[in-house]
């Protein structure tokens, strides 16, 4: 059956937990405390990882509350209606989490303190995630074929719109003290350096313990034994747990074992066109965008 997605402001959004007056309210009356840190992420970017990594942060390493309550309890999803009443209801610092793309934020923000943690990816392997989270979830279409999911992405047809303008509309904030850009890929490359710098940002210094323990209590092993946040306790009707595992492979250039050789050079291109003025800095162009396809054309 067709997936009936909801609208707002030219963007799709799965239906279920996020409504037109659940975002409108997201983005005109939340009320923004100047301690709140935003989580924010296009999808299957590290969204969950860095829930894992930010409850740690603000437990000074201490794993009890990230093993004993659920992900969306301590940073809420709060363009939903539940995660809207969860979030007001935490006591400050918040750990708040969207998947918004900037000119649809919390209009509060922007004249408030708030701290706001942007984890990037390289898009070819959020699309081959998003490609198959989407054979799994049940408020997501799914996906007719690889090559036709990876039109629709390119096109921004998928949920939470273009990987590219929301990346373009978050990077125009660089430079902003309370805005802090980290990749998956720092995180994968440099765990121990990555969580130290997101601890100076957060305003929480740990000594080299607390360090070492967020760094092993968020790992991809770590997380998927945690049931509290590796989906496992999603119902059913949402999350079908038979089509796939939410913490699938955790790895970097999953991709070429997906793109065709056609396929890579046609996302080069694309990139190329649409990334303009903003290329050259990320981790995933170190080596270019090349096409070293493993799967054949
Ligand atoms: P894969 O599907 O490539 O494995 P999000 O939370 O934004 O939906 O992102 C989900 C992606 O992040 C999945 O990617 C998931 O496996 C990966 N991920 C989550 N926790 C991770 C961790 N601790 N280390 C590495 N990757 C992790």
């Amino acid at each position: 059956m067709a997936v009936q997605y909801v609208q707002y402001k030219g963007i799709k959004f799965p239906p279920g937990y996020n409504t037109v007056e659940s975002l409108c309210f997201a983005e005109n009356e939340f009320q923004v405390r100047d301690d709140d840190i935003f989580n924010i992420t296009y999808p299957k970017s590290g969204t969950v990882w860095m829930i894992e990594i930010l409850s740690l942060i603000l437990n000074g390493g201490n794993p009890t509350w990230n093993q004993h309550v659920l992900n969306s309890l301590r940073a809420p999803w709060f363009t939903t209606q539940l995660g809207l009443e969860t979030a007001h209801n935490l006591p400050s610092p918040r750990l708040l989490t969207c998947h918004l793309p900037i000119q649809i934020f919390p209009k509060a923000f922007f004249s408030s303190k708030a701290k706001v943690i942007y984890t990037l990816r390289d898009p070819r392997d959020v699309l081959v995630s998003y490609y198959h989270f989407s054979k799994m979830c049940t408020c997501f279409e799914d996906p007719k074929s690889f090559n036709h999911f990876l039109e629709s992405f390119l096109n921004g047809d998928v949920c939470f719109g273009s990987w590219f303008d929301h990346i373009m509309g978050w990077m125009k904030l660089k430079g902003k003290s309370n805005i802090f850009f980290i990749s998956y890929e720092q995180l994968k490359q440099d765990p121990w350096g990555s969580v130290e710098s997101l601890s100076h940002f957060i305003g929480k210094e740990l000594d080299e313990a607390a360090i070492t323990s967020v760094v092993e209590n968020a790992s991809f092993d770590a997380m998927r034994k945690n049931s509290m946040c590796n989906s496992t306790m999603l119902p059913r009707e949402f999350m079908d747990q038979g089509k796939g595992t939410f913490l699938r492979k955790g790895i970097c250039g999953d991709w070429k074992t997906h793109f065709t050789v056609a396929e890579s050079e046609y996302f080069d291109k694309i990139y190329q066109e649409k990334m303009q003025g903003l290329k050259g800095i990320f981790p995933w162009e170190q080596t270019g965008l090349e096409s070293n396809s493993e799967r054949d054309p």
